[in-house]
């Protein structure tokens, strides 16, 4: 940023923007995030070894598989959805309370850890806060049993500018069944799992698969660019003036300011001065 800077380029950085209702057409983390969340469970379905939905057969009863979503932001509610569509039994969990009632909209069930934390959990921009080691501990302990009965296990859960938190330790991995499947979408950020390398298909001595893969979205690539392209169009379009087409920046505008990172030779974005 700084050499940008020192070039007297103008930086505008499109993961800053604003998380309000007149930005969504411009919004690359949701565009790119909801694309992972489906191809999370697309990947764990390619992964795992039996079938998603029950069936009732006459050769047998195959169990539906449990999926179970740490983290139900863009990606994770996409991911609820998609295992709901492939037929699995769902749960679900997330600091943020108000997720709860999202994640129940689409058919998860929603695992509750302690409530009034949970309530305070949200950051004005609707983000996620830093829990303390209590809640931490607490979570651990909510989740241990869940974790062991599911088949597969997708987490995305992020706090803007610090690493993933750390959800589920490598002794709980353990004990999963053989063929279970993890998928850690928050491996760029360091993971939420304990054992998950970046970008690497790792199994586990006890037979779990953990998919640790990046940049998720680009694996759709066709349908990652189009909506990204799309993003910057509307972004663009913003700052051009109606009818002439001239550049017509409003520095006004929530949506410039919340992403502007380098202006007249600084650094200006308030996050990074
Ligand atoms: P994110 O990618 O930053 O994090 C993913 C999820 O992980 C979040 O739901 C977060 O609460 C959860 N998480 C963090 N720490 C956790 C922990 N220790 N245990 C369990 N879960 C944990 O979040 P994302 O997808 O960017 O969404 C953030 C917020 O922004 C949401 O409230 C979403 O509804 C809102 N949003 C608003 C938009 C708009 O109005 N333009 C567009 C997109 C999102």
């Amino acid at each position: 940023m700084q050499a940008l800077a020192s070039q007297g380029v103008m930086t505008f950085a499109l993961e800053l923007m604003p998380r309000i209702s007149r930005a969504q057409s411009m919004d690359i983390l949701s565009s790119q995030s909801n694309l992972a969340g489906y191809k999370a469970v697309v990947d764990a379905a390619a992964t795992f070894g039996r079938a998603m939905p029950m069936m009732m057969t006459a050769a047998g009863t195959i169990a539906p598989a449990r999926v179970l979503v740490f983290g139900a932001g863009v990606a994770g509610l996409q991911a609820i959805a998609t295992a709901k569509r492939m037929g699995a039994v769902v749960y679900a969990t997330d600091v943020r309370y108000a997720t709860k009632e999202q994640v129940e909209s689409l058919g998860g069930k929603f695992i509750v850890v302690d409530e009034e934390k949970m309530k305070a959990a949200q950051t004005a921009g609707g983000y996620a806060k830093e829990m303390d080691d209590d809640f931490k501990r607490k979570q651990a302990e909510a989740v241990r049993a869940e974790v062991a009965k599911s088949d597969i296990l997708i987490t995305t859960a992020l706090i803007p500018g610090k690493p993933a938190p750390r959800l589920v330790a490598g002794d709980v991995v353990a004990l999963m069944k053989a063929g279970s499947v993890i998928v850690d979408l928050a491996a760029e950020a360091g993971g939420n799992v304990e054992g998950t390398v970046k970008d690497q298909m790792v199994t586990t001595a006890n037979g779990v698969t953990i998919l640790g893969y990046t940049n998720m979205s680009a694996r759709l690539g066709r349908d990652a660019s189009s909506l990204f392209s799309k993003n910057i169009l509307n972004f663009i379009t913003l700052m051009l003036e109606k009818g002439t087409g001239n550049l017509k920046i409003n520095w006004d505008d929530e949506l410039i300011k919340g992403t502007l990172v380098t202006k007249d030779g600084h650094i200006v974005h308030p996050s990074l001065v």
